[in-house]
């Protein structure tokens, strides 16, 4: 079981810029319904950039370098290798792999229109599907499609729901990878409960086996905030891969 970083363990920004960017952040964190989220991102689109490099965010960093570790070599510089970026945003996946060099293709999908603009303007991804991901409205790919699936920061409450996950699997190849992330905060546990009882159950039913769980720093304050411990504080994000070892019907 991954460590939880206790909520009273966050540290406020200590910029008004940081402040704000928090701000941003944090009016997200909450059970709304896709019409209130996809209006934020309306607004956030035009902000998003500037708040995550105010908020020092790496998790797609972090990510394009385990998945590096994942891949073999070949794969990486395989120029048909196929990862498909559910919840791509702004396309900060697609940069973070192209600055490892990863030379296969990247396909993005996400709900709002203006972010996924954004992502276009990256000239990094193949092709880009504006799409609203539920359990109502599946991914419009083909089963086995991809060599991996990759999720940044796009599942929490207020965004794609971990009863998406077995259509996320589907459209991974057999012996491919999904790869996402969730939170590892408090105010997340009965919602990580939910991820962990769908991959159990794609577990138990011998769809898929466990790769890889880490805890990463998912935003981490300017450094004027370090305290007396000389260390960054951060809320934190777990990313879980796991493997597809049956192909979907
Ligand atoms: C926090 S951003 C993460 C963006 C990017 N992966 C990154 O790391 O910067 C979450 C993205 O998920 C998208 N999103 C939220 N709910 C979604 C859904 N149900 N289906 C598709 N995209 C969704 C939002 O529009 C937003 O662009």
């Amino acid at each position: 079981m991954t460590e939880v970083v206790p909520d009273h363990k966050w540290r406020r920004p200590s910029t008004d810029a940081s402040r704000k960017s928090l701000e941003r952040v944090q009016n997200i964190i909450g059970d709304f319904d896709a019409d209130h989220t996809m209006k934020y991102y309306d607004y956030w689109s035009e902000h998003y950039e500037q708040d995550l490099e105010n908020l020092d965010y790496k998790v797609p960093d972090f990510m394009a370098e385990s998945l590096f570790s994942f891949l073999s070599p070949s794969n990486w510089t395989d120029k048909s290798f196929t990862v498909l970026d559910i919840g791509a945003g702004t396309g900060q996946m697609a940069i973070a792999l192209s600055k490892i060099q990863y030379a296969g293709l990247i396909d993005a999908l996400d709900g709002n229109s203006l972010m996924l603009k954004k992502a276009q303007s990256k000239n990094l991804y193949r092709n880009l599907t504006r799409h609203l991901l539920t359990t109502e409205s599946p991914l419009p790919h083909d089963s086995n499609a991809y060599n991996v699936v990759v999720c940044c920061c796009a599942m929490v409450p207020a965004l794609i729901q971990p009863e998406c996950l077995p259509d996320m699997v589907r459209v991974v190849k057999c012996g491919g990878l999904l790869y996402f992330t969730t939170r590892a905060t408090d105010g997340n546990n009965s919602f990580r409960a939910r991820v962990d009882e769908q991959l159990n159950r794609m577990y138990e039913s011998g769809l898929i086996r466990f790769k890889s769980e880490a805890v990463i720093p998912q935003y981490s304050w300017p450094v004027e905030e370090i305290g007396e411990d000389g260390q960054k504080h951060f809320i934190a994000a777990v990313a879980i891969c796991v493997e597809k070892i049956k192909s979907s019907d």
